[in-house]
């Protein structure tokens, strides 16, 4: 593997990760690298710090030769804003693919990036999140990097952002929470939306009455035959008001 540049924002890698396999790396491009310092913050911070994530995030400019570190250019064809130039990506490339790598260009013109994704991302050894800005990266950095590396264009959902990076913080703590080691009680990861293919149930806490609302009676019953079934009932009710796309057609079983 070819080392990051020394300009590297981040941490090295190179700690433990007691009891689990390698960390997975995590390569990040974008021009505004500061976005990413709430990586340090919360179960990513302490990952990062434990070891279990080896995060490492790049400044596309770092890449670039000219006194103004230029990244993009007026887009060929004619048009409206600025497209960002190949030749930066290609080097920022070159420093960071490894073997094992993935390659994430978030998009509002990608495939929809879905919790079943977000395990499969959790189970590589490399992900790089290329972060685009203005109308775009060239299209021929996209094209040039699936010559080489398995290639995703992601989208967080059906609008516009301002660029890749709220995108890619998002997929970053998807998938890393689902990595081994990064979630202290893996358990809690179960009973979630989307991981049984339906949102997840309400949720309450003591006191059993607050403000005059109460705690459904069945969840301070002791019955867990109950409480289970209670809650198996609930996550249909809210998917059906909700979300009902994500049901399957009436007859077929979940
Ligand atoms: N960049 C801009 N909008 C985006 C979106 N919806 N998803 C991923 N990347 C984006």
């Amino acid at each position: 593997m070819i080392a990051a540049p020394a300009e590297s924002w981040g941490r090295d890698g190179g700690a433990t990760h007691p009891g689990y396999a390698e960390p997975v790396r995590i390569d990040v491009v974008t021009i505004f690298p500061e976005f990413f310092a709430v990586l340090d913050v919360s179960l990513l911070g302490k990952a990062r710090q434990s070891g279990a994530l080896d995060i490492r995030v790049h400044d596309l400019r770092e890449f670039t030769h000219d006194r103004h570190r230029t990244v993009d250019d007026t887009p060929s064809g004619g048009g409206a804003g600025m497209v960002m130039k190949p030749e930066p990506w290609g080097e920022a490339l070159d420093a960071i693919l490894t073997d094992g790598s993935i390659v994430i260009f978030p998009t509002p013109a990608g495939e929809l990036f879905t919790q079943s994704r977000a395990r499969d991302l959790s189970t590589r050894e490399h992900l790089v999140f290329c972060c685009g800005r203005y109308e775009g990266i060239d299209q021929r950095v996209i094209d040039h990097t699936r010559s080489r590396a398995e290639v995703l264009e992601l989208s967080l959902g059906d609008y516009v952002l301002n660029g890749g990076e709220v995108a890619a913080m998002a997929m970053i703590e998807a998938a890393g929470r689902l990595v081994p080691g990064v979630v202290g009680n893996p358990e809690s990861l179960v009973e979630e939306s989307h991981e049984d293919g339906l949102l997840e149930y309400p949720s309450y806490t003591k006191p059993a009455v607050w403000r005059g609302l109460e705690t459904p009676a069945v969840l301070l019953s002791g019955n867990h035959a109950a409480i289970a079934a209670w809650r198996r009932e609930q996550q249909y009710e809210r998917t059906k008001r909700m979300r009902p796309e994500l049901l399957p057609p009436a007859g077929d079983a979940l």
